[in-house]
């Protein structure tokens, strides 16, 4: 089988991470504030501003931030198990008490004011995607669902099959036709955003088919099921839900796999059937009732009720997780995707944001940093 394209959007692991129960912390010993300004004005402010406000983009605030936050991401500076030269250098020679004190005076600052954070842009996917969707609506419908038989729909499919079924007919490991005049160079931020667009829509089943017979089909379909799932709605984000979708679109692809279109499992569970075997399978798929794409949220702030979880500071003052709003946001896209791509250790994090797509992160953290800092 093809490789699955890694870091796209695999939403279902994502919320999969949210059954962990947030772990609240222990009381820090007693630390010395005005102790950790004296070193902070030396060794940080040119960087942290004395005010606790990053300097430049991708600097995060430490002002108002968790104590116990700042001495364990301190700690993990000077143990190394977060890389920065710069940060690794300065905590070598500092005692614990000494990141201690830091972290008391830093997250006694008062937070940022909101008013420097009220233009920080949001950008969100679903909103980007659907007017990026404009340009495919004459075939594939405005919401997603095509009227037109021989072309598929979209709404509803896996996120992560569609950005990679675009990307085949980019690079053309699939026979363009009518996706060819379509298909401009769309950046990946685009095509995520679009793929997201078009899976959180209601699909509507197509017209049965005009072939086959739906109940010789179904035992046939047994073999399928394990992959595109009961009834043919897909549960993996990289195998396309099956079911509704046009008959004859379905025909005339599960066909390519026996010769042109390529992927070693559908290729091995086709090669053997006959035209009427498929022309059943196909039958019985395009007679299930369609559903959508699961937990495809389909807002940022759905998206971020899931942090808030561990990340509001009201609904959880004890966690050890850091605070959020009011965050520069070039810093936050920076972990995030230190998290997802193994650069960063924390195994609650690295479960949340592997999943996320560079268009959910960028969301996300364009959300966070608009958000007041309290
Ligand atoms: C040369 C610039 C620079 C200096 C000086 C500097 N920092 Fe940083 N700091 C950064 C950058 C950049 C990051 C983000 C690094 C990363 O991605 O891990 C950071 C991250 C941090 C973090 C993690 C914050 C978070 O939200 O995860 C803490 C805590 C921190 N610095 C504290 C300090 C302290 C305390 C000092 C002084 C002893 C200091 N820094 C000096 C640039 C600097
Ligand atoms: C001129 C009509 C037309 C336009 C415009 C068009 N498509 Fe298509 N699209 C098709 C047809 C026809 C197919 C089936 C092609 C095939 O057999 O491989 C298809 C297939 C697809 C597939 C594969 C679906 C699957 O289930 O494997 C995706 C994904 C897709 N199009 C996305 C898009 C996107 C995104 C746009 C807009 C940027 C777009 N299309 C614009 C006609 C069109
Ligand atoms: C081993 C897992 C597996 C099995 C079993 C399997 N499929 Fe697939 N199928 C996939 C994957 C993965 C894809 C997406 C491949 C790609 O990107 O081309 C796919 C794609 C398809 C497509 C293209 C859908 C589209 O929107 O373009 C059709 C149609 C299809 N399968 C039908 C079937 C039928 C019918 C069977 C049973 C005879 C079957 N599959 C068995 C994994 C499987
Ligand atoms: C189960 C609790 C939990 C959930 C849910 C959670 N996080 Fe976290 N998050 C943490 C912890 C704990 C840390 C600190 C990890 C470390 O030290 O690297 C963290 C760190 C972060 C950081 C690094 C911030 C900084 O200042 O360096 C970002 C960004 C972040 N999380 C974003 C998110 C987003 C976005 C979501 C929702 C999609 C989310 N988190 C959901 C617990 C959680």
């Amino acid at each position: 089988m093809k490789k699955p394209i890694l870091c796209v959007i695999v939403l279902s692991i994502a919320l999969a991470g949210c059954s962990d129960k947030p772990q609240p912390s222990a009381k820090l010993p007693q630390a010395d504030a005005a102790a950790g300004k004296i070193i902070a004005d030396r060794d940080c402010k040119a960087c942290h501003g004395l005010d606790g406000k990053g300097v430049a983009p991708a600097i995060p605030n430490l002002a108002g931030q968790r104590e116990r936050y700042l001495f364990n991401s301190l700690k993990e500076y000077k143990d190394g198990r977060r890389s920065h030269a710069a940060l690794k250098n300065m905590t070598n020679n500092m005692s614990e008490a000494d990141l201690r004190n830091l972290a008391a005076h830093f997250s006694r600052l008062a937070p940022i004011a909101s008013v420097e954070t009220a233009d920080v842009k949001h950008s969100s996917p679903y909103e980007q995607g659907k007017v990026a969707a404009a340009a495919c609506a004459k075939c594939h419908g405005e919401d997603g669902n095509s009227k037109i038989p021989g072309t598929p729909s979209l709404a509803g499919q896996q996120p992560h099959y569609l950005v990679a079924a675009i990307q085949e007919y980019h690079q053309g490991d699939r026979a363009k036709g009518a996706m060819k005049s379509s298909l401009r160079e769309s950046d990946k931020l685009e095509l995520e955003s679009m793929a997201l667009y078009f899976a959180s829509q209601k699909p509507i089943k197509r017209a049965e088919a005009t072939f086959g017979d739906p109940k010789a089909g179904e035992p046939g379909s047994a073999m399928c099921g394990g992959c595109h799932g009961a009834h043919g709605v897909s549960v993996d984000a990289a195998t396309p839900s099956l079911a509704g979708q046009d008959a004859e679109y379905l025909m005339k692809a599960t066909k390519a796999y026996r010769t042109t279109r390529k992927n070693w499992g559908m290729q091995r569970y086709v090669a053997g059937l006959g035209d009427k075997d498929i022309e059943n399978i196909v039958a019985y798929y395009a007679a299930q009732t369609p559903k959508a794409a699961d937990q495809v949220p389909t807002s940022t702030q759905e998206l971020a009720a899931k942090c808030d979880r561990c990340h509001d500071q009201d609904a959880t003052p004890t966690m050890a997780a850091p605070k959020m709003k009011g965050q520069d946001k070039d810093y936050l896209v920076m972990a995030l995707r230190a998290y997802r791509d193994d650069k960063r250790e924390s195994s609650t994090m690295h479960r949340m944001s592997f999943p996320y797509s560079n268009a959910i992160i960028e969301s996300l953290a364009s959300w966070y940093a608009g958000q007041p800092a309290k």
